[in-house]
């Protein structure tokens, strides 16, 4: 038997073990079980030190040693260590009446030691089994270290590309958002809680937590019932469904109340309507936030409001508001019942998972599970599957194809074709830099000794104007580079692209500009990097312009004048040789962009699934200044062959509400090589009781054909595709009405039939 996997007790085994327990446990000890306490062992505040967030954690290790020994701690977050998890765990079971042991949680986010590309990216491979796989991977080495819970995946819809948290996600649209929710919550709980290899997913922020006014990290979200139930709350609804044992609220105040104190959202919706029976966490201080929103007088107010809201456990960066609580209970404020409901859950979890048969983790096991190449094979395969072909000029990709130009010298140019952090993307802290793979080493790799790869930087890497508090905290904050000449750094690299027959470009953001707390006021490539991509170009030699991303960027001269441009994201511990595979043609790109990629930072939030009013075909016109259309649509992406779609046929062409019909449409690879191919449905309701959006996505399936070859996809659009919620109503409806279908490549696709639906 493997340490992990555990006989599966029954509900009334369960309840039966949870009763004992909490039977003579006092207030003080619930309130701990409900309390999640940052683990960080940093070193006080030296006098006169800059105060960063770092501060905020000094002496954080003290406190939670303190509240350990006295038992009152339900979980900790950030250590990754398995022997200090087992020495924490052991001071946790030993401080602890009742010999509890703690859960404890990280931010597995895309993986812990082998780095998957980021979950943006994930997404744009539009390959859910692919995307379960991934993150199966993460969660086997998370619980091998001794993690048993993941914050993630973040399944807030982002529509707004200036919000630096859009990597984090599944882009703009619920469809696909639902979709790779619910096959993130698969990858990381396999068939539950106490699977052997897996971990408790969180599904976060609850929720519209990405609709941010102005995309400003944190700031308030007004959202319209219609919007959220029809686009922000569809994802989470995919995630509870999928079975997440978790879910974490989110930081700001929803249409005015803060949504860790939103008895609505939690209790009504999250557990009322949907049944959610797993246990819910605050953000990061969200609890204290309580206060801050001007949602409670006082910690004990703030612990109360959350409570009875159902917040479950207080993430706490110091001084829990939960610690509160018994007070809060003496003074009426909160009541035991709630109180030991919370308790409840969060120990059911712990039991689920098997933590108090077998607390401890096995140290050697984990070193051998971290190492596993295996790992590192998916994460190269997941890299190649989530990038997208943006342009294809001429098919100078692949490299040194029939088509393409002879290739004996290659210029790698741009600081970060040889950046191994960079590489791996944001929210991630127990990486192997060492055996990180850049642009630069895949392509050396793979170009053999017969092709000449020079690289050039070019420029020195562009900085934030704030600085990112995860630079701060992990001590590493990016500085400017000693001695770099700017005018001949810039001159070598235009003559090395001039003396090579192609020149890589490797431009994009700095994976400290993106993710929490790194919104941005323009989508410009940072620093002079447009200066540097048109220095290159301007030499005459071939440009592939590879992006390293995790939000649309400003690449409208780019696309005009770069023959190709490969979206690569922030693709992973082996990213460079994934992408040196896509540029030789070993494989080839079959991702779709998950947003709508706009023009310039005016046009946001720019979506596909818009609705129309007055002057329908001015849509495109909307501004005097440039096209209010996108530079790149939704599910745009293309590859090294072709495909053409033809006979949208659907078994019937009338229904009445509540039935479902199968759509059918043949995709035919018409090019000369192999290819993956995104074929997508959507939908459009022509009249009704509500204004429906011009596309709705209700199915995408990627496959994989041979030249020549052509394949009869089938989609079913039955009640749940053909409801909407009504803000008149309140309501999930389905009208009486036309619905025209649209198949093919992306959410412009031309082939359409229609039906109809009475009542
Ligand atoms: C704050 C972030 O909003 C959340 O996503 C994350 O899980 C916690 N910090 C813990 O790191």
């Amino acid at each position: 038997m493997s340490v992990h996997s555990m006989p599966v007790l029954t509900e009334a085994e369960v309840a039966e073990r949870v009763g004992a327990l909490m039977a003579d446990m006092t207030t003080a000890e619930k309130a701990g079980q409900l309390t999640q306490y940052f683990y960080f062992d940093l070193p006080p505040r030296e006098e006169g030190a800059p105060e960063g967030p770092g501060a905020a954690f000094a002496g954080q290790g003290i406190t939670v040693g303190e509240a350990l020994g006295r038992g009152e701690v339900g979980s900790l977050l950030f250590v990754t260590d398995p022997a200090q998890i087992n020495r924490l765990q052991r001071r946790a079971i030993e401080g602890n009446r009742h010999g509890l042991p703690v859960l404890f949680g990280f931010d597995v986010i895309h993986g812990l030691r082998t780095i998957f590309p980021v979950p943006i990216a994930l997404a744009a491979s539009w390959d859910p089994a692919g995307v379960e796989r991934s993150q199966a991977v993460a969660a086997r080495e998370a619980r091998a270290v001794g993690i048993h819970w993941a914050f993630a995946p973040m399944v807030d819809i982002a529509r707004d590309p200036r919000w630096g948290r859009i990597v984090e996600g599944a882009g703009e649209d619920p469809y696909l958002g639902a979709a790779v929710a619910a096959a993130q919550v698969r990858g990381f709980q396999g068939e539950g809680l106490g699977a052997p290899g897996r971990v408790i997913a969180g599904p976060k922020h609850f929720a519209g937590y990405g609709a941010a006014l102005g995309g400003r990290d944190y700031d308030e979200v007004n959202l319209s019932d219609s919007e959220l139930w029809n686009v922000y709350l569809p994802p989470f609804k995919a995630a509870v469904d999928a079975g997440a044992g978790n879910i974490m609220t989110a930081y700001m105040d929803l249409n005015g109340v803060p949504a860790t104190g939103n008895h609505w959202l939690l209790a009504e919706v999250l557990r009322g309507t949907w049944g959610f029976d797993g246990f819910l966490v605050s953000d990061a201080q969200a609890v204290h936030n309580l206060r801050t929103h001007g949602f409670a007088a006082d910690l004990t107010e703030a612990g109360a409001r959350a409570l009875m809201a159902g917040v479950d456990m207080e993430m706490a960066v110091g001084d829990p508001a939960y610690a509160h609580l018994p007070e809060a209970i003496k003074a009426g404020l909160a009541d035991e019942e709630a109180l030991d409901a919370c308790v409840r859950r969060v120990l059911t979890a712990k039991i689920r998972l098997g933590l108090l048969d077998q607390p401890y983790v096995d140290e050697d096991e984990a070193i051998q599970v971290l190492s596993d190449p295996a790992h590192r094979a998916a994460a190269r395969e997941a890299a190649q599957r989530s990038a997208v072909l943006l342009r294809n000029e001429g098919g100078l990709l692949p490299l040194a194809s029939p088509r393409s130009i002879a290739v004996s010298s290659i210029a790698v140019v741009g600081p970060l074709a040889d950046s191994r952090r960079d590489t791996l993307g944001p929210w991630v802290f127990d990486f192997d830099l060492d055996e990180t793979v850049t642009v630069l080493d895949g392509i050396r790799d793979r170009a053999g000794p017969d092709v000449e790869v020079g690289y050039a930087p070019g420029i020195r890497p562009a900085l934030r104007v704030f600085p990112s508090m995860f630079d701060m905290f992990a001590g590493n904050a990016p500085a400017e580079p000693e001695g770099f000449d700017d005018a001949a750094e810039l001159a070598r690299a235009v003559d090395l692209a001039r003396a090579s027959d192609v020149a890589v470009v490797v431009l994009g953001e700095w994976q400290n500009m993106i993710g929490e707390a790194a919104s941005r006021s323009s989508l410009e490539l940072p620093g002079r990097q447009l200066e540097l991509l048109q220095a290159v170009a301007a030499t005459g030699t071939p440009v592939v312009l590879l992006v390293m991303n995790g939000r649309p960027l400003d690449l409208r001269w780019a696309a005009a004048n770069v023959p190709a441009i490969l979206d690569i994201w922030y693709p992973g511990t082996q990213g460079g040789a994934a992408v040196a595979d896509l540029l030789f043609g070993d494989v080839g790109p079959g991702g779709k962009l998950p947003f709508t990629w706009p023009r310039t930072v005016g046009q946001v939030p720019l979506v596909y699934g818009h609705t129309v009013s007055h002057e329908p075909a001015n849509q495109g016109r909307r501004y005097w200044d440039e096209e209010s259309t996108p530079l790149y649509p939704f599910g745009y992406g293309l590859s090294y062959s072709r495909f053409d779609y033809a006979d949208l046929t659907l078994d019937r062409d009338r229904l009445r509400a509540g039935q479902a019909l199968t759509v059918s449409v043949t995709v035919t690879n018409a090019g000369e090589r192999a290819a993956d191919e995104v074929a997508q449905l959507y939908i459009h309701q022509r009249h009704g009781t509500a204004s429906r959006p011009v596309r709705e996505l209700k199915g995408f399936q990627r496959v994989s054909l041979a030249p020549g070859e052509s394949r009869t996809l089938e989609f079913r659009l039955g009640p749940d595709e053909l409801r909407y919620w009504n803000a008149a109503v309140r309501d999930w409806v389905i009208d009486a009405t036309t619905i025209d279908v649209f198949a093919g490549g992306d959410s412009t696709a031309e082939l359409t039939a229609s039906f109809t639906i009475s009542r």
